[in-house]
Parts: structure tokens; C-alpha cells; sequence
């Protein structure tokens, strides 16, 4: 695969997925969102790879969606093309875990593409908002639904109304990051995280992963029914048999994703 607006690495089972256009601040144009979707889903089928990066310069994540590429487009245009329907149909077909690691500006589509991921670490230098209200616009990329399931109403409303960036510190509070690191030692920290993830046995990470999603999507009632039938349902793996019987013999397990 060769890509022009995103690089592509992968390192013990760890793939990175960076932004790369420094010119725009990695500003989301059609090209960088369709790559993107394009490494998530060759990723995910990648026997090699337990867990997905997503990251940015230091200076941005991402300073939003492309606004020289929408600035002309008429209402015709933009609902025809619905050009941020197929990122966000792309995450929700994910199975691997995905982690933003932002440092610098994750704005507009930006901190779309960051909270569309399973969980965002944070450089100190970070800074997230939705600011297409300033543009005359509204958030487009999930702005509206995630930030307000993520950090509640009135935090959501603040950040959507006014445009105002939260700053690492507010968003770790209001529970947009999950937690906050060193600028300088962002890639270390979150390389470490992922790594541990990718160690683990897949089947129960990719249940994990579908599990917590689905907290988001139904009622306590069968979340909590679902949530019961994939644990049992992972005592039919082997892995299950290795994890505990490591524990029970003191030693490392060996999953092997079975
Ligand atoms: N789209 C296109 N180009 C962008 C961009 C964007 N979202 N953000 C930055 N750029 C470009 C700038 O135009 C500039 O290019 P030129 O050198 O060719 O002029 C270059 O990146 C560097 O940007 P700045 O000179 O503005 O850098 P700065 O350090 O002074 O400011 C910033 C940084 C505060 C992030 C500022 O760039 C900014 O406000 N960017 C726009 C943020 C924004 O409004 N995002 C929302 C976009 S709409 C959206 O995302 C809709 C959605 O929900 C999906």
C-alpha cells in the first residue's frame, strides 16, 4: 500500500498510523480520510498487528476538516458527497483497539477523529474543540453526538457553542482523555500502552472493545445481559484456559489468540 497523506509503520505488533500533511496542520481532506480508512481496514485484517495508532505531528493532530476543499461547495454538493459517512462507518467496523494520540491542535474533525477512536492519550500540549460554529457550520464527523456522550450536555454545549478549545488539563477532567503525558513522550508512552493491549489475547480484547461500545448504544438492562454472555463465551477459548491457569502457576500466560 503506498499513501500520500498518512504514513504507515508497524513495530511488535503495534501499527502506527501518522497524518502527514504538515502544510495543513494534517487538515482532513478527502485523500487523508479515504487513507485512512484504507490502513484501519488492512489493519484490522493484519494477523500481525493487536493494536492501531492513530497520531498527528507535534504540532497537530489535526486542525479539523479541509476548510479550502469545502469553502466553495454548495448544500447540493456536500449531501450528495456525505464525505464523512464512510470514517465513521470505517470505525464502527473496526476490531482492534484504535488510540489517538494527539499532541497540539485536535479541532473541529480533528477531535471527530480522535474521539472516534476507542481512547485518547494526551501530550500536555494538546488542545481539542469544535470550532465550526465559528465558520458558520456545525460539527460534521460525530462532533454533536460523541463529545456529548463522552463529556455530557452542558460541557458539549460550551465547547459546540462557543468554538473554545479545552485545554489537556480540562479535557483529562471533563473524561475526553484518558490520560495525560509529557509532550516529548507521547509516541514512548502510548507505544507502551498498545503494546501491552497487542500482548493480550485478541478474542478478549475484541470483546472488550464491543462490550464497551455497546454501553453506549442500549439500555443497563441488556448491556449488562450482553455483557455476561461474552464473558461466558470466552471460557470457550483457549486463551481463557492459559490466562488463568498462568495466573493460578504464577507465570506469564502465552495467549495465542484462540
Ligand atoms: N483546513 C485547511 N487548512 C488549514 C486548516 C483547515 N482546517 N487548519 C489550518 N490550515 C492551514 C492554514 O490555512 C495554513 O495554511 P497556509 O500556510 O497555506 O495559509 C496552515 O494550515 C497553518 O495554519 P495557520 O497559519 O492558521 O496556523 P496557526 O498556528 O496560526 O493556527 C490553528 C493554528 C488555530 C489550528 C488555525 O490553523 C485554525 O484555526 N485552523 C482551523 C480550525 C478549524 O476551524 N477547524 C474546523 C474545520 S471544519 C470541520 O472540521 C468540520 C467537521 O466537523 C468535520
Amino acid at each position: 500500500m503506498t499513501f500520500e497523506t498518512i504514513l504507515l509503520d508497524k513495530q511488535e505488533g503495534v501499527a502506527f498510523i501518522t497524518l502527514n500533511r504538515p502544510e495543513a496542520l494534517n487538515a482532513l481532506n478527502a485523500a487523508l480520510l479515504s487513507e485512512v480508512g484504507e490502513a484501519l481496514l488492512s489493519l484490522d485484517k493484519d494477523d500481525d498487528v493487536g493494536a492501531i495508532v492513530i497520531t498527528g505531528s507535534e504540532k497537530a493532530f489535526a486542525a479539523g476538516a479541509d476548510i479550502k476543499e469545502m469553502a466553495e461547495q454548495s448544500f447540493a454538493e456536500v449531501l450528495k458527497e456525505d464525505k464523512f459517512a464512510a470514517i465513521n462507518a470505517v470505525f464502527a467496523a473496526i476490531h482492534k483497539p484504535v488510540i489517538a494520540a494527539v499532541s497540539g491542535y485536535a479541532l473541529g474533525g480533528g477531535c471527530e477523529l480522535a474521539m472516534a477512536c476507542d481512547f485518547i492519550i494526551a501530550a500536555e500540549s494538546a488542545k481539542f474543540g469544535q470550532p465550526e460554529i465559528k465558520l458558520g457550520v456545525i460539527p460534521g464527523m460525530g462532533g454533536s453526538q460523541r463529545l456529548t456522550r463522552i463529556i455530557g450536555k452542558s460541557k458539549a454545549m460550551d465547547m459546540i457553542l462557543t468554538g473554545r478549545m479545552m485545554d489537556a488539563a480540562e479535557a483529562e477532567r471533563a473524561g475526553l482523555v484518558s490520560r495525560i503525558v509529557p509532550t516529548e513522550d507521547l509516541i514512548e508512552h502510548v507505544t507502551e500502552i498498545a503494546r501491552g493491549i497487542a500482548h493480550l489475547s485478541l478474542p478478549s480484547v475484541i470483546l472488550a472493545k464491543e462490550a464497551t461500545n455497546r454501553a453506549l448504544e442500549t439500555t443497563l438492562t441488556e448491556g449488562l445481559i450482553f455483557e455476561r454472555r461474552v464473558f461466558h463465551s470466552l471460557f470457550a477459548t483457549n486463551d481463557q484456559k492459559e490466562g488463568m491457569n498462568a495466573f493460578i502457576e504464577k507465570r506469564q500466560p502465552q495467549f495465542k489468540n484462540s
